[in-house]
């Protein structure tokens, strides 16, 4: 069972293009010789031109943080999983917390979501994950479930294996507070118990599942030895780039 690592940014509300500019005018050199892992940079949509013109001619690949489920429409401030790819994006972020949180996102929202990335050939990293209050009355498995549910229902062996899941357990996001090895890779043996109960045992061992919250340059190693770890999720040390390398190269 190998599967290729997934080291993605999601640099949230931050950069403009001309700092995403600059951030790969560092970032590119120190990564150039690193094709182990699959490298994924997600900057605000305002800034993926800039961010795809930047990596031209490199491996590291552009993503978007969120889209809408349809593809055109009376829908203003959205954007779409065709627009997203004309773009020149392969990945998008789908269902991350903050937007479970502050702008309503549900598991039916996220469903739609993955199936319209899907279909546009985007790869969904669908984030899933616990508040501290879920974790700490016994229900972490419960939202694991539901997250996953909301993520697989009505997709076959096929999707399943063109998406990424990150668990990202809500406590760990900004906080400094990174979940333990061991904490993530039991969130992890259960969500690949989800997703081999919907797909089989088969794919559910090809299937990727990230981890997000507080990662750092000093932690990223330990967490990545971890072998239900199949890449990271980062937030706040991946804006700086001689962060991110070190992390990307753990
Ligand atoms: P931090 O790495 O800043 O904790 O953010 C994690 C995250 O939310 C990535 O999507």
């Amino acid at each position: 069972m190998s599967r290729k690592k997934l080291i993605a940014a999601n640099w949230k509300m931050h950069k403009t293009p001309a700092e995403t500019r600059a951030f790969f005018a560092t970032f590119l050199p120190l990564v150039n010789q690193h094709t182990r892992d699959e490298i994924v940079v997600c900057p605000a949509a305002v800034c993926i031109s800039a961010a795809v013109e930047s990596t031209a001619g490199s491996h590291i690949r552009v993503g978007a943080q969120n889209m809408h489920h349809e593809n055109q429409g009376a829908f203003t401030g959205e954007i779409s999983a065709d627009m997203i790819v004309a773009s020149g994006c392969t990945h998008v972020i789908l269902g991350h917390s903050e937007r479970r949180q502050y702008f309503g996102e549900t598991d039916e929202s996220v469903n739609k979501k993955i199936k319209s990335a899907l279909e546009a050939g985007l790869t969904p990293i669908v984030c899933v994950g616990e508040l501290l209050e879920e974790r700490e009355n016994g229900k972490t498995e419960g939202v694991l479930r539901r997250h996953c549910q909301g993520a697989f229902s009505g997709f076959n062996t096929e999707h399943v294996l063109n998406m990424a899941i990150a668990y990202e357990p809500v406590w760990a996001i900004g906080t400094g507070k990174t979940a333990t090895p061991q904490i993530v890779a039991e969130a992890h043996a259960f969500i690949r118990k989800e997703a081999e109960a919907e797909f089989g045992k088969e794919a559910a061992n090809k299937l990727r599942i990230l981890y997000g919250g507080s990662v750092k340059p000093e932690n990223a190693a330990a967490l990545m030895e971890e072998p239900e770890i199949d890449g990271a999720l980062v937030g706040g040390a991946s804006l700086d780039p001689a962060s991110f390398a070190v992390i990307v190269k753990y």
